[in-house]
């Protein structure tokens, strides 16, 4: 079979012949029909990113996926040939406390793997295999937007992060809410889109920011769900005196990152999703005034990384959510679906002007 292969540390990707993989009793085989594109391929496309797995150079990039179970091993039982299914990133350490109780995505040794990403062989490939536990099946009305499950269910589990320590100021008995919580997000890539869909739906009054104001549907989607869109081209000055409870980050600037500390009001949580693209460049800081300030009023900062089977299934329910509230919003974040053999020129060419690039396997 066809495979993108990478070899980290070396930037560059090829389209490779590599061994057509054989389920084991307990596994199955899945014929992958799409792949979504994000800024962690192109980080490890640049070489900056992701390791091959032990003993090799090469690595099988891709880790938002979608496909059909067209093998089943003779012991496995919860999945058929035909279901459509999504499978999951992380592979634990087998070590850990949390690994071991199925939450890798809270790895304490490191020693996990991602598929496609960090010493396992990913999804863009003609074919996968992997074991049931990791695939999670999708009903036939999301199958438009089933590749996009993977990075929802990344923000989905921010999202509860986040909800957990906005918590920590409300639970006082007889303090009510008093007004829904108002959410920042910054980026309107997929990852800021899909974060405003979960915000919405779980009652945040959303602002969405597009720190680079690129011309992309989202403001369009934004208004179908009564979020409200901001070009922040021109800097943080564009939010006026707004604070807010929630400011997630989905921009992936170290820089940026600090100067969102100044919008967050009293108790409110910086929640960081972006892998910072200037890693290595270094900027001066007000630390002073961002410490004085977290200090006084209570507020956090908070990384969120990858998700379990549990945020997977999270975000199925709130497909349907979404669906019953807006139609087809979720199918309208991806904005372009090219044919697999496209992947070299759009992964390293100008980063393509629509929310979610995805990219079709096979015929
Ligand atoms: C993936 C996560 C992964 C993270 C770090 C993201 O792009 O969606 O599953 O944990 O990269 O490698």
């Amino acid at each position: 079979m066809h495979a993108w292969v990478v070899n980290p540390p070396v930037s560059g990707v090829h389209l490779e012949k590599v061994p057509d993989p054989a389920p084991g009793p307990d596994e199955v085989k899945v014929r992958v029909l799409e792949c979504g594109l994000c800024g962690t391929d192109r980080e490890i496309v640049a070489g900056r990113y992701g390791s091959p797995p032990p003993g090799r150079k090469g690595l099988v990039l891709g880790h938002e996926n979608f496909g059909e179970v067209v093998e089943v091993g003779r012991s496995v039982q919860d999945l058929r040939v035909g279901d459509e299914v999504v499978a999951t990133v992380r592979r634990g350490c087998g070590i850990c406390r949390f690994c071991r109780t199925q939450r890798s995505d809270f790895c304490e040794t490191g020693l996990f793997t991602e598929r496609g990403i960090k010493g396992r062989d990913g999804y863009l490939a003609e074919f996968y295999v992997d074991r049931p536990e990791y695939l999670v099946r999708v009903p036939r009305p999301h199958r438009l937007s089933a590749v996009l499950l993977e990075p929802l269910s990344v923000a989905e589990k921010a999202v509860q992060q986040a909800k957990r320590i906005l918590d920590r100021s409300e639970l006082t008995p007889g303090c009510d809410a008093g007004r829904p919580r108002k959410a920042l997000v910054v980026g309107t890539g997929a990852m800021g889109m899909l974060s405003a869909l979960v915000l919405a739906a779980e009652g945040f009054e959303v602002t969405a920011m597009d720190p680079r104001g690129e011309k992309t549907s989202a403001s369009t989607v934004l208004s179908g769900i009564g979020a409200k869109y901001r070009d922040g081209s021109p800097g943080l000055s564009v939010l006026g005196s707004e604070r807010f409870d929630l400011v997630l980050e989905a921009a992936g600037s170290a820089a940026l990152d600090f100067e969102l500390t100044t919008l967050l009001a009293p108790n409110g949580c910086l929640l960081l999703l972006g892998l910072p693209g200037d890693i290595g460049k270094p900027f001066p800081l007000a630390g002073g005034e961002i410490v004085q300030r977290l200090v006084l009023q209570n507020q956090a900062i908070v990384g969120s990384v990858n998700a379990n089977r549990r945020y997977f299934e999270l975000g199925l329910r709130h497909l349907t959510a979404f669906r019953r509230r807006w139609g087809t919003v979720a199918e309208q974040l991806v904005s372009q679906r090219l044919p697999w053999t496209d992947f070299e020129s759009v992964v390293t060419g100008r980063r393509p002007s629509g929310i979610k690039c995805v990219l079709t396997i096979g015929g």
